[in-house]
């Protein structure tokens, strides 16, 4: 290979994205959530969207285990949500931040979406597990900007490039 693990880290995180807050609940009863950027569109007919979530994540059990969780897209003021479940171990949902959804996975309150899934199927990545959905509910917010990430760092719309 002609390049270590630092540049292809940097290399990667050249590609903008959203980023989300994967929710669940555990067998324990006990709301969960952690921050994600891996989320992509894999379906519209049957509806279906993936993650993956790192193999030696402390909550690899709890989002491998749950019939259904959700995928909360966030919007430009949840920088500091996103900050709080991208912490090492850090996932326990603050009850300010959610409502139950319909299937029972915590739904972020103000997300610009949130999309309710139920698994369907799991493939091995390397070192990510690759989580595959089917979207059961969604609640999209009419409004709002997204919050974006980008070499790094968090980043906010400049607005349109046509105008
Ligand atoms: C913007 C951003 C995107 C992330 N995307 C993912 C992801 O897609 N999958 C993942 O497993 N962890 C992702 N992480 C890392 C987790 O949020 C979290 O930092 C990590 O799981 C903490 O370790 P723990 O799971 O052992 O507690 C991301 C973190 C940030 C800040």
């Amino acid at each position: 290979m002609s390049f270590d693990g630092r540049e292809l880290r940097s290399a990667l995180g050249r590609f903008a994205t959203g980023v989300c807050v994967i929710t669940t609940v555990t067998d324990a009863g006990e709301a969960v959530g952690l921050t994600a950027n891996s989320f992509t569109s894999v379906s519209l007919d049957p509806p279906l969207v993936l993650w993956s979530l790192q193999n030696n994540s402390d909550v690899y059990d709890v989002f491998v285990g749950p019939r259904f969780f959700a995928i909360n897209i966030l919007a430009r003021e949840h920088e500091s949500h996103s900050r709080q479940y991208a912490g090492k171990g850090q996932h326990q949902l603050d009850a300010a931040h959610y409502r139950p959804g319909k299937h029972g996975s915590p739904v972020i309150l103000d997300a610009l979406v949130s999309f309710e899934c139920e698994l369907e199927t799991t493939h091995e990545g390397g070192d990510h597990l690759i989580i595959v959905g089917r979207v059961r509910n969604l609640h999209e917010r009419p409004d709002g900007e997204p919050l974006l990430f980008f070499s790094g760092d968090y980043h906010k719309l400049h607005g349109a490039t046509t105008i």
